[in-house]
């Protein structure tokens, strides 16, 4: 693609990272900086696993996931101001952040055909955003969108992850023994999500590598809006 066409075509910016890397906070506060819309891809991963539960489907059993994936109509709405998600028109946005959800969602995401499924939704989001979009997730500069205009790889120390994932639930009045046992989760799902066979999460060749560990929030936002407004030559609404 030659600079001509990259300014008319919409911008794409890919964001992946681990669990509690601040991937989807500061991926929403770019997008709504830059006019951009935004989409949550795990909240799509978590919307198809909490709809086998709610269906009885056996989440262990892969064939099975992958015979029923196709049956559940999950709607992203990509506004950043106020992003949602929908399983067969009904709001899910609360209960796919619940303890069953996210034990059992690294398994349903492994799934292929849950995959092939859920990038073409991610792809048809894209195409219909108006100026852009900024998607976050695990696959999003490796294969959803090979050619995003902005690819970023978002970490941060384990240490730094659980301690802020920690602070959050604490914050919520959450007990400690919680705490400690969704410390164990978060370890297990990066362990399963990095080391599957399709997709797994891996930093893109060509992606930028922000290592969050010692920054504040805001830096993190700032440093990757100014990334975008370089390279995409988009700025500010
Ligand atoms: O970002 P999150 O924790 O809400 O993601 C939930 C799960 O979905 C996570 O365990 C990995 C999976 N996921 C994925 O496989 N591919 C993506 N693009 C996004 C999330």
């Amino acid at each position: 693609m030659d600079t001509a066409d990259r300014a008319h075509a919409p911008v794409v910016v890919a964001i992946d990272g681990p669990s509690g890397s601040g991937k989807s906070t500061v991926s929403r506060a770019v997008a709504a900086r830059l006019g951009l819309s935004f989409l949550d891809t795990g909240a799509m991963y978590r919307a198809m696993t909490w709809w086998m539960l709610a269906n009885e489907v056996d989440v262990t059993d892969a064939e099975a996931v992958a015979v029923a994936c196709g049956k559940p109509v999950i709607v992203s709405g990509v506004d950043a101001a106020g992003p949602t998600i929908t399983v067969d028109g009904q709001d899910v946005s609360g209960p796919i952040r619940g303890p069953e959800v996210t034990a059992q969602v690294s398994a349903v995401s492994a799934v292929p055909q849950v995959r092939t499924r859920l990038v073409e939704l991610q792809r048809g989001c894209a195409e219909l955003a108006e100026r852009g979009i900024v998607a976050e997730g695990r696959d999003m500069g490796t294969v959803v969108f090979p050619t995003a205009t902005v690819k970023v790889f978002l970490t941060a120390s384990q240490n730094a992850r659980a301690e802020r994932r920690a602070a959050e639930l604490r914050a919520k009045g959450v007990d400690e023994a919680t705490i400690t046992a969704m410390a164990a989760d978060l370890a297990r799902r990066d362990a399963a999500d990095s080391s599957r066979d399709t997709s797994p999460l891996t930093q893109a060749a060509d992606a930028v590598l922000v290592d969050t560990s010692e920054l504040t929030l805001e830096q993190v936002i700032e440093t990757i809006t100014a990334l975008v407004e370089q390279k995409a030559g988009l700025t500010a609404v």
